[in-house]
This record gives structure tokens, C-alpha cells and sequence, in this order.
């Protein structure tokens, strides 16, 4: 059976930040890593990946890749994602909409290899909708914002860094999303990804941010090559915040939708569902399901991703039912059920598809 260590101690065994740890387990360059909660784990027999940003002195062009880090990526899903897309994608499926999409690792995937006539994203998270908005739009200035957080973070004492984040934290909470605050709040949002303990966003029930300081000695919050590549990519995207339903006003017979909604949780203990102040129920995953069938029946391509509840029940049919008549594939997800020894191990994760 595989061992694993943690990001950090392949950091030091390989003599590289934390962070550049994760960002080549999230670029999929160390085989065999595994999702535990929100942690990367390695094999401890893996070796350094040889460092693809630079070859004959020069420094070879990263992709494009999210500016944050989201519960529920999709990093370890992109190449069964990509083998499951329409085959007339290009050609038929000229439009591409995307209405929950988070950190958005599948949408910078996907349009590294196809382009599309028109391109829908949203989510119902609006501080997360309008980081993207001023990605888009107002760059510049950000990247500004973020380097001077970035050198004041780190020109700090580790006291200072935690008391500094708690007043980041107290002026994201307390700062209303405006016109005139868009910059500020984006930019504290990618701060406070960052810093935070182990990249979390998650709020409680009056939509504060709650998450404690990470303990971080030094961060990169300004990774304007990423930034500005993310920034050109979105220049002609519809960006919203709003429901997912609204993607049915948007959605034609000329477009692909992939759903990505929060999983419904395995057990007790995976229940993370806080991105917003609310929950999504299996209530919501049965409306999921009727928007599912009424895009179908409007013949648009939808692809949806969900937890497999028979992984810890094999009689749980409810997505088997919701989805019957459909495409319901089971495919090998990198992450584990949880860290206790007896159910350790792979798990399976749906991809529902009406083609
Ligand atoms: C599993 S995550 C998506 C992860 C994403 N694919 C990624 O790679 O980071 C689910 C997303 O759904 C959003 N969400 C939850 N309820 C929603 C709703 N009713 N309408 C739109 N978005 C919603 C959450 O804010 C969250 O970003």
C-alpha cells in the first residue's frame, strides 16, 4: 500500500516552497497524488518533478490556472473531463457555460485547447464572481493591490502577519461589494486564500468569512503572468453572479454545460457545503436534476459531475434514479474517503452525461 507524506514535508525534502509543492500536485506533474479533504497528499517515494518552467535558461510559459483555491477543484478530473467531452465540440458546440464554477481549473483547461463562440460563467458566490470581474476589467490595478499586500505581508514578524491578516479579515467582512470597492475586495480575497489555514473560503451563517490564519511565514499572491493570462482568456466571457438556473436563459442547442454543483456529501464527516450562507440540499440536487432534463429536452450537450453515494452505500440509488435514462458513468476520482485506516482507499466519483 502507498505512503504519503504532506506538501510540506516534500517542501523540505526537495528544497522548494510549500506552495510550489501544491501548485505541481495540482499541474498534475507528481504521479499518484491524492486528494485527503482539502490537503494534497504524495507518495513518499515520489521524486522532484524536474521544473518545466525552464528549459535552455529560458523560462517556458505557464498555463493559464486558477487564482485561487476552491473546495471541489477539479484538477485531478481534467483528463476524464476532457475524454468525456461531445464529440462535435468545435464544430456543432460552439458556445460553452459553466454555472457553478468555482476556482475554475476545468474552464482554464478547457479553453487552452477549444475556443468558443461565446462563453458563460457564474456562480453564486459573489465575491468570488466579482474576483473574476476584475481580473477581466480593472487587472492592472489589482495586480498593484496585491503586490503591496504581498510586501507588506511578508515584510512582517509572524505576530504582526497573524494580526494583519485578522484586520485583512475584519475589513473583507466589514466592506460592502460596490463600484468603488470591487478592487479592494478582490484583491483581500486573494489575500485571504492565501494566508488562510489551508486555502479554505468559508463563511458562516451571516456570510462572514471565518477562516483562521494559515501561519504562512511568506506568500505569492501576485502572480501577474497567471493574473493577466487569466485577464485576456475572460475578455470576451459572460461573468455572473447568480443562480445556476439562470444558465437555461443562456443555454441553446449550439451549447455545452457542465455542472460541477457542491456533492452531496458521502457522510457526515465530508459535509463541507459552505461556500455561501447556504447549504445545497438534496432538495436542490432534485431541481439540479429537472434544469439537467429540461436543457436536454431543449437539446442542449450537459455534462455533470456529483459524488457516488455507493461508495459508502451500495444501495443508495439517488443520483442512479434522479439521472435514469441518461449516461452515468463511474470514474476513478484521486481522493480519499477519509484518513481512517478501514476506508482508506480510491473512491469513485459520477460523470452524468446526456450523450
Ligand atoms: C464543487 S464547487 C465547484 C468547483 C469548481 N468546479 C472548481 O474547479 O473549483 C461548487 C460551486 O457551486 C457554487 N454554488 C453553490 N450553490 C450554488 C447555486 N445555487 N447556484 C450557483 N452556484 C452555486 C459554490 O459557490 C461553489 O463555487
Amino acid at each position: 500500500m502507498l505512503q504519503y507524506m504532506s506538501c510540506r514535508d516534500a517542501a523540505e525534502r526537495w528544497n522548494i516552497s510549500q506552495r510550489r509543492v501544491s501548485a505541481l500536485c495540482a499541474e498534475n506533474r507528481i504521479p499518484n497524488v491524492a486528494m485527503l479533504g482539502n490537503m494534497w497528499i504524495i507518495p513518499i517515494t515520489a521524486e522532484k518533478p524536474t521544473d518545466a518552467r525552464k528549459s535552455n535558461g529560458a523560462t517556458a510559459t505557464q498555463k493559464a490556472h486558477p487564482f485561487i483555491k476552491w473546495a471541489g477543484g477539479k484538477a485531478q478530473l481534467l483528463d476524464v473531463l476532457k475524454s468525456n467531452l461531445p464529440s462535435d465540440i468545435g464544430r456543432t458546440i460552439k458556445r460553452y457555460a459553466e454555472p457553478f464554477v468555482g476556482g475554475g481549473a476545468f474552464l482554464f483547461s478547457l479553453l487552452e485547447e477549444y475556443s468558443f463562440e461565446e462563453i458563460y460563467i457564474s456562480d453564486n458566490n459573489k465575491e468570488l464572481m466579482n474576483a473574476y470581474l476584475v481580473i477581466r476589467d480593472n487587472c492592472n490595478e489589482l495586480l498593484n493591490t496585491l503586490n503591496a499586500l504581498q510586501n507588506e505581508y511578508n515584510g512582517l514578524s509572524t505576530e504582526l502577519q497573524e494580526q494583519f491578516y485578522y484586520e485583512k479579515r475584519e475589513e473583507f467582512n466589514i466592506t460592502e461589494l460596490t463600484d468603488k470597492t470591487k478592487v479592494q475586495k478582490a484583491s483581500l480575497l486573494i489575500f485571504l486564500n492565501k494566508s488562510c489555514f489551508n486555502g479554505l473560503y468559508r463563511v458562516n451563517k451571516k456570510g462572514k468569512y471565518n477562516v483562521p490564519f494559515g501561519k504562512h511565514s511568506s506568500i505569492s499572491i501576485c502572480d501577474s503572468e497567471n493574473l493577466t493570462k487569466i485577464s485576456a482568456i475572460l475578455q470576451n466571457v459572460v461573468i455572473k453572479a447568480c443562480d445556476y438556473q439562470e444558465v437555461m436563459e443562456f443555454a441553446d442547442s449550439s451549447t455545452l454545460v457542465y455542472f460541477d454543483p457542491p456533492y452531496r456529501p458521502l457522510n457526515i464527516t465530508s459535509n463541507f457545503t459552505s461556500y455561501t450562507e447556504t447549504d445545497f440540499s438534496d432538495k436542490n440536487q432534485i431541481e439540479l436534476s429537472e434544469l439537467f432534463k429540461a436543457l436536454s429536452n431543449k437539446g442542449v450537450k450537459v455534462m455533470l459531475s456529483n459524488s457516488d453515494p455507493k461508495n459508502t452505500n451500495e444501495n443508495d440509488n439517488f443520483f442512479d434514479n434522479l439521472y435514469a435514462g441518461y449516461n452515468i458513468l463511474r470514474v476513478n476520482a484521486s481522493r480519499m474517503i477519509n484518513s481512517k485506516g478501514s476506508s482508506r482507499g480510491k473512491i469513485k466519483e459520477l460523470l452524468i452525461k446526456n450523450y
